[in-house]
């Protein structure tokens, strides 16, 4: 059931509504076009062309300023985690607020410093397998944070800080065994997953650790998985954690920092709860174990920040109808936004102009069941199957909702279709904040490639 078409009408605060629009010579009709912000959603699709991300400035800044106040009583950093949407102007969007970053490579730590170079002293550096080319270029930038997952990773850090005559500030992930409903490819806090080391095995390990000259010992990080809607898992972890450091610091160890990794999900069935709330609830949650430990917290929400801050608009190319089932052919696919096939995530599609009043955005058009697929040769290129949609002609546009994070970020040129444009609005500007990809730059690398 779409809720748009629902009563009341479920306003997107503040980054993307429904805004009246009159036509016709005696302007008695109207339509509904979806806007971002100040701007009509069709006018960046004629413009810009389809698929197109688009983001809202206001809601990033908004969801950002969420967590900050949720955690005011608390010294606090929150590090947006850049794997959810890596674009630069989004970085130093959210640099200028304050941010820190969570990176997982060197690609990303070079974005950050691209996007703000100001902000390396924010940066923690997570991650399994982190190379020593990496490691370096970590040490050079002079971050705040190490993450480090493994006693090999101890001693490669180690070794590159003494070769670069470097002291390397470390937290311990530890792996704390807390199960969290989540689909399991996301999930990442149990024993069987690949993150991480045992709670159990933590204090040897700092021990090891804290023998080594360049390594400063002061953290503990956790990250028990992502898109968690509970907040229960989330204080189970920081419960463990808290007792580990009471017993780090019985053995002589500075523990500074507790990095609690990301993972506040989001509600991409819109049932319209509360993000100020939700934000709250998670901050009470994880900040109740830690009150007297006098600890600096770091944050590495991501998702929650940018996800529902984007949209993928794209157009209906072909409707098609096999043996009864119905198909709405889009020219978007699994290339441009890979989470349905991936892991059957649900993300809302809407009609981006509507014939309709403002209390029944939807309610004027039939509705009907129907599979919303890409052009991808593949049968798992969808974005909904069998989904009660309002019904929609070919050329029009869906705006697919929710799609600011892992998004654009996990896009590929599967089938070689060039990666979609990006589109930031704020107020009434749309800046295009990635250009569409062209075919000749998929391939330039290998032309340009030695025989
Ligand atoms: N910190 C660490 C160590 C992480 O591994 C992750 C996500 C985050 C922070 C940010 O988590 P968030 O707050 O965004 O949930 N592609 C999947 C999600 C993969 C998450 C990987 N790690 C998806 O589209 O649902």
């Amino acid at each position: 059931m779409n809720p748009l078409s629902e009563e009341p009408r479920i306003e997107r605060p503040p980054g993307f509504a429904f805004r009246e629009r009159r036509k016709g010579i005696l302007r008695r009709e109207s339509e509904w076009d979806l806007h971002c912000e100040e701007v009509a959603l069709p006018s960046l699709a004629k413009k810009y062309g389809t698929p197109l991300y688009v983001y809202s400035a206001a809601t990033i800044t908004e969801r950002f300023a969420a967590f900050e106040s949720a955690f005011r009583r608390i010294p606090h950093t929150v590090c947006y985690s850049v794997k959810a949407n890596s674009n630069l102007h989004i970085l130093r969007l959210l640099a200028r607020q304050g941010s820190g970053f969570d990176v997982v490579s060197g690609g990303e730590l070079e974005r950050v410093l691209v996007a703000d170079r100001r902000a390396a002293k924010r940066v923690v550096f997570s991650g399994v397998g982190k190379s020593k080319e990496e490691l370096a270029a970590a040490l050079k930038a002079g971050i705040l944070l190490f993450n480090i997952e493994s006693e090999s990773e101890l001693w490669m850090l180690a070794e590159c800080a003494a070769r670069y005559r470097k002291s390397a500030a470390i937290a311990l992930r530890v792996n704390p065994d807390v199960p969290a409903e989540t689909h399991p490819y996301i999930s990442t806090g149990l024993r069987k997953h690949k993150f991480g080391v045992p709670v159990h095995a933590a204090r040897e390990l700092y021990a090891k650790a804290s023998g080594a000259r360049q390594l400063r010992v002061t953290g503990v990080s956790v990250h028990i998985g992502s898109q968690i809607t509970d907040v229960a898992p989330f204080a189970q972890a920081v419960e463990r954690v808290a007792d580990l450091i009471g017993e780090l610091r019985a053995d002589g160890h500075e523990i500074d920092f507790v990095d609690i990794g990301g993972g506040l999900g989001i509600d991409y069935q819109q049932r319209a709860l509360n993000f100020q709330d939700c934000v709250r609830a998670y901050a009470s949650a994880v900040t109740n174990p830690l009150r007297a430990l006098k600890v600096h917290l770091l944050l590495e929400p991501g998702r929650a920040i940018v996800g529902p801050s984007g949209v993928l608009l794209t157009r209906v190319v072909y409707r098609k109808e096999n043996d009864g089932k119905r198909f709405l052919v889009v020219d978007s696919a699994m290339n441009d936004l890979i989470r349905p096939s991936l892991y059957g995530a649900h993300h809302e599609i809407v009609p981006v102009v509507s014939p309709a009043k403002a209390r029944t955005v939807g309610r004027e058009r039939e509705q009907e069941i129907v599979d919303v697929v890409g052009p991808v040769c593949e049968s798992g290129d969808f974005f909904a199957r069998d989904r009660q949609m309002p019904r929609v002609e070919e050329g029009e546009l869906l705006a697919i909702l929710d799609a600011g994070a892992y998004g654009m970020s996990l896009a590929s040129n599967y089938n070689s279709r060039p990666k979609p444009a990006e589109i930031l609005v704020r107020g009434k500007s749309a800046k295009v904040i990635r250009r569409r990809e062209r075919v000749d730059e998929m391939y330039a690398a290998e032309l340009s490639a030695a025989d």
